[in-house]
């Protein structure tokens, strides 16, 4: 989406019609350019009604980050930069890292062309519909101390969500946020530094508040705030409670390691104590039953060999289909 299509979305409302004469005089441009510019946008499934004499509307409000509420709110804790577009937040802030980006650098964006998920999944984003951000954390330490880190973030989103009035939210090891087994957000953390340190993570976060249509292009079972708690909240006030509980649960990761948030872990995962099957990257399964998770966040998992344990990587987790009596 070019500057140009932001610039127009903004000046575009639910509440009343604009007409293609004003709106293009106000941008510069012919409007014929607006039309275009309209048409584009309906194909990429922004809703704008078009009445011919009065102009456009938006058919539903679009929430957009409000970067100096943002700045009051979390400025204190995050270096903050909102952009309007960029590939994906964690590619973009993975290379601003390599240039020196502070720590606590936080990057969002309203909208994300190329959104990456883990398992090199694409991550579907919408806009106005979804809060894609990724902030910079620099360790001390080495990437080696760092493997519970991503449970660690999903801790934080779990409780944010408590603080914005969602009930039964959950976790799915090693990354899902879950409301009622569908998946509400994701989490990529990647590394860069050595072993022994310091390490950089660039911890990125998708969190689904209105989906709307794009929930039928998601090939998983998906739901979002607005679903799970009536009505869609602010994104920019969920974002600031996400922020303000990822500052919290990283300094302590930062401190003591995954280890004192193990316990809080394991009572929120949506698996514990259950029977399940884990896809191997060797493409082996192995099925047992979770037993928890461990300090540095491997699955424990009861098999008939004993206690074994998976570390993050290619793993995948579902619920077994039968299940040993
Ligand atoms: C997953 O569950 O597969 C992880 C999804 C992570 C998505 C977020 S959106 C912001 C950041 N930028 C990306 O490209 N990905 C992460």
């Amino acid at each position: 989406m070019t500057p140009l299509a932001f610039s127009l979305l903004r000046r575009l409302s639910p509440s009343e019609f604009r007409s293609g004469e004003v709106l293009a005089a106000e941008l510069g441009v012919s409007r014929a350019t607006i039309c275009n510019v309209v048409a584009q946008l309906s194909r990429q499934g922004i809703g704008i009604y078009r009445l011919p004499g009065r102009g456009y509307r938006l058919a539903r409000s679009l929430d957009w980050l409000d970067a100096p509420r943002l700045e009051a709110q979390v400025g204190d804790r995050f270096l903050l930069h909102v952009l309007e577009v960029t590939d994906s937040t964690n590619t973009t802030l993975m290379r601003w890292a390599a240039e020196g980006a502070p720590h606590r650098s936080c990057l969002v964006a309203e909208l994300q062309t190329a959104g990456r998920g883990r398992r090199g999944r694409h991550w579907e984003s919408v806009l106005g519909g979804s809060l894609t951000f990724s902030v910079l954390w620099r360790f001390p330490q080495g990437v080696a101390q760092l493997s519970g880190l991503s449970l660690a973030v999903g801790l934080a989103l779990y409780r944010a969500m408590v603080a914005l009035g969602v009930r039964e939210a959950a976790l799915k090891w090693p990354n899902d946020l879950l409301h009622r087994h569908r998946k509400m957000g994701g989490i990529l953390v990647e590394l860069q530094g050595d072993a022994l340190g310091p390490a950089a993570a660039i911890i990125g976060v998708g969190i689904n508040v209105w989906l709307g249509e794009a929930r039928a292009r998601i090939d998983q079972a998906v739901t979002d705030l607005a679903t799970v708690l009536g009505e869609a909240p602010s994104r920019n006030e969920a974002l600031a409670t996400v922020l303000r509980h990822l500052d919290e649960v990283l300094s302590l990761f930062e401190a003591q390691g995954f280890a004192p948030l193990r316990a809080e872990w394991d009572a929120v995962h949506a698996y514990h104590g259950r029977h399940v099957a884990l896809s191997l990257p060797s493409g082996q399964v192995v099925q047992g039953v979770v037993a928890g998770v461990g300090e540095e966040g491997a699955l424990l998992v009861q098999t008939m060999r004993g206690v074994e344990r998976f570390g993050s990587g290619e793993i995948s987790l579902r619920p077994a289909k039968f299940a040993p009596a």
